[in-house]
């Protein structure tokens, strides 16, 4: 596990865009991504677009899959995550959208679309690098406190604690969803890489349960501390809680 701690978000956006554009380079076949949305990768999503304009990234073969979907929002709902990651990226670099792909949080037969998403996934040929967040109360994607560490895509009920800190996006909290499709803990474990950025200071106890708490469902996003390959990436005041020193 690796621990990199930048001094504001725009660094931030910047290491993780090179971390992974640097191993997107090293790969000669069709680049699959797990992206995030959310507040903290706009950053990083700001950075590609820049540096596709530069000719930097190439985008032309790359698949894509994002972590999550509200169920019973349309992707042309401009809060739905599709919505979002048209906006924030898939409009302004040249990447194919029909490679991009968002849990369907309108499918009729949720667990057949969940099934079928994890499917799409394998016949990819499984994730190169995964983008996370992280909730303020340890949550990745919308795994929530208490979601088995090995679970797989699935339709989960939102914590009060999320549908809160989500309000901040919907005019009132009656409109926030309180429910959503997410990968599982265990479909974001099979990456071959995982980056998890962080930022603010309400996230500082998140990031430290993370990191050098025990292993445990009470904080999904410990369960990276089992991955070979994770990076965290940290503004100063999301990383005050950390205490050990991380080598690797
Ligand atoms: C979003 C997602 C969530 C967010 C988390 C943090 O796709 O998977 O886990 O990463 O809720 O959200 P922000 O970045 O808005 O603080």
């Amino acid at each position: 596990m690796k621990v990199i701690v930048v001094k504001d978000k725009k660094a931030m956006g910047k290491k993780g865009a090179e971390l992974i554009a640097a191993d997107m380079k090293k790969k000669d076949r069709p680049y699959v991504l797990g992206l995030a949305t959310g507040s903290t990768p706009e950053p990083v999503y700001a950075a590609w677009v820049s540096m596709c304009k530069k000719g930097q990234i190439d985008f032309s073969t790359v698949i894509t899959f994002n972590l999550d979907e509200y169920v019973g929002l349309k992707p042309t709902h401009d809060q739905s995550y599709r919505y979002f990651m048209n906006d924030k990226l898939f409009n302004h670099v040249n990447i194919n959208k029909k490679n991009t792909f968002v849990p369907d949080g309108m499918a009729r037969d949720i667990e057949t679309s969940c099934a079928a998403y994890e499917a799409k996934i394998d016949a990819c040929g499984g994730i190169d690098y995964q983008v996370l967040g992280i909730g303020s109360n340890g949550h990745i994607a919308f795994n929530e406190p208490g979601s088995s560490l090995g679970s797989r895509t699935r339709k989960v009920k939102l914590t009060a604690n999320t549908i809160k800190d989500n309000s901040r996006f919907f005019k009132s909290m009656k409109d926030v969803p309180k429910s959503a499709i997410t990968m599982g803990i265990g479909t974001v474990l099979d990456a071959e890489n995982i980056v998890l950025f962080a930022t603010g200071a309400n996230k500082v106890k998140a990031v430290a349960d993370a990191i050098e708490g025990p292993i445990t469902a009470s904080c999904p996003a410990s369960a990276l501390q089992t991955h070979p390959n994770v990076t965290f990436i940290l503004t100063k005041d999301a990383a005050t809680g950390l205490k050990l020193m991380h080598q690797s």
